[in-house]
């Protein structure tokens, strides 16, 4: 997901401030959670909780940003097809989550 924010806020056009600056803001937060991941045990530590919520905000600015792409109202070189394979894949991450909560 941090990968994705990155190539996000790199092929928005530079007009586009407010969303360069949220997709840097996932890219900071995921970084920090990788981090985070690599001085502990994931489970023991919430850590699954935090990357969920982490990822169902980042799925809701790629669902809003698939849709803006569709309807010309973001200006970026983001084809609609990547932002929906994008989209995909954080909903994909979210399942994969939430079925490690269970285990
Ligand atoms: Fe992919």
């Amino acid at each position: 997901m941090m990968e994705h924010a990155l190539f996000i806020r790199g092929l928005l056009d530079p007009t586009e401030d407010t969303l360069i600056q949220t997709a840097n803001q996932f890219a900071v937060e995921y970084g920090e959670l990788l981090r985070k991941a690599r001085k502990q045990d994931c489970r023991a530590m919430g850590m699954t909780e935090e990357a969920l919520a982490e990822t169902m905000k980042i799925r809701d600015f790629k669902a809003a940003g698939a849709k803006g792409i569709l309807k010309c109202e973001i200006a970026s070189i983001i084809l609609p097809l990547l932002a929906d394979h994008v989209l995909r894949e954080a909903n994909h991450y979210i399942r994969l989550l939430e079925t490690g909560k269970e285990g």
